[in-house]
């Protein structure tokens, strides 16, 4: 078998003994730096959740209660978040909840120290917060646009620069993912602003994800997941069409696995995200002939 066929575990574990034989610490360190780079546990951590309180971020908060975590979720609808909360605890994991606002600065900020204040770190923050109901770019106006915005793309932000900030300061290894979607490679009509939004957030995240890599910060990990169509409640009957759609504990799942894997970018389910790759090398006519075949003649 060449070097190349070998399974990558294998392959580790050979270079780290052959590190180890020839006493070479620059290797050990490099390979511990992969390591830790390509994988994140998630039991027994520190982790937040930003719009828990229904839909894909409730399901993936019950899905990591499983794992003994100390759990904080946020949205702004307290009755629901604090069902969950219930639900947690109930699952084994602690859990604390926190109402509030996240297209303001205050409300992120006031979270992560109120955070720092009770476990001291954050191991794992996803940051879940969006929105995108059907619009039209002919007909919508400039403040429904720029909502869109600040529902997607500032209610990370607000939280992602306090969180980066805490990380920084931290040793163990930690992790930032953004609910981003598969809306997020090119435009599709119904969905414009939401697309510009999640389009924004991605290539924000790829350039921090940069940037780190250069300043030498290797002990985080920046995530973008981007899931198909989820049937939640939120995105039901609302009328935009929902090819290969999965359900929010599908979802959790899905995004589980992509934490641990460590991934930079988790996409899925794979239907979804072939059609999505394609969309991206089609010629532009034709990419645009197949997405207005599937929109409806009027919205
Ligand atoms: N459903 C899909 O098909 C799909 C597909 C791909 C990606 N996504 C993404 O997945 C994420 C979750 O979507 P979902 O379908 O699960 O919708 P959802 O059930 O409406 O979840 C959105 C969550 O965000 C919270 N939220 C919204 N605006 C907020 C604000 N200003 N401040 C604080 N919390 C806020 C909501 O709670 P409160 O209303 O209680 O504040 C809720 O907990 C979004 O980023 C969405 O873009 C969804």
């Amino acid at each position: 078998m060449s070097a190349l066929r070998k399974p990558a575990k294998q392959l580790q574990d050979q270079t780290f003994r052959t590190a180890v034989k020839y006493g070479s610490k620059k290797i050990r360190t490099e390979i511990n730096s992969v390591v830790l780079i390509l994988t994140m546990e998630y039991s027994n951590k520190t982790i937040l959740i930003t719009g828990a309180s229904s839909g894909i971020g409730a399901a993936t908060a019950l899905e990591l209660a499983k794992y003994n975590n100390r759990m904080i979720i946020t949205a702004r609808r307290e009755d629901l978040l604090k069902e969950i909360a219930d639900k947690i605890v109930n699952l084994g994991s602690e859990c604390l909840y926190l109402v509030g606002d996240a297209t303001s600065e205050a409300h992120a900020n006031k979270v992560i120290v109120e955070i720092i204040q009770k476990y001291g770190t954050i191991d794992i923050a996803i940051l879940n917060i969006g929105h995108g109901p059907p619009s039209n770019l002919l007909t919508t106006s400039a403040k429904a646009i720029k909502f869109i915005m600040e529902a997607n793309y500032h209610t990370f932000v607000n939280f992602y620069v306090p969180i980066l900030q805490q990380m920084k300061k931290q040793k163990g290894k930690c992790m930032i993912a953004h609910m981003n979607s598969q809306a997020t490679w090119f435009g599709i009509p119904m969905q414009g602003d939401y697309t510009a939004a999640k389009a924004a957030a991605r290539i924000f995240v790829d350039t921090a994800r940069m940037e780190l890599q250069h300043f030498g910060i290797k002990h985080i990990l920046l995530q973008t997941i981007h899931p198909g169509f989820v049937a939640t409640k939120a995105s039901k009957s609302d009328g935009i069409p929902v090819p290969n759609e999965i359900s929010e504990e599908e979802t959790a799942k899905y995004v589980l696995k992509g934490i641990k894997k460590g991934m930079n970018q988790n996409i899925f389910p794979l239907g979804t995200a072939l059609a999505a790759k394609l969309g991206r090398i089609l010629p532009r006519k034709l990419l645009t002939k197949i997405l207005l075949s599937q929109t409806p003649p009027d919205y």
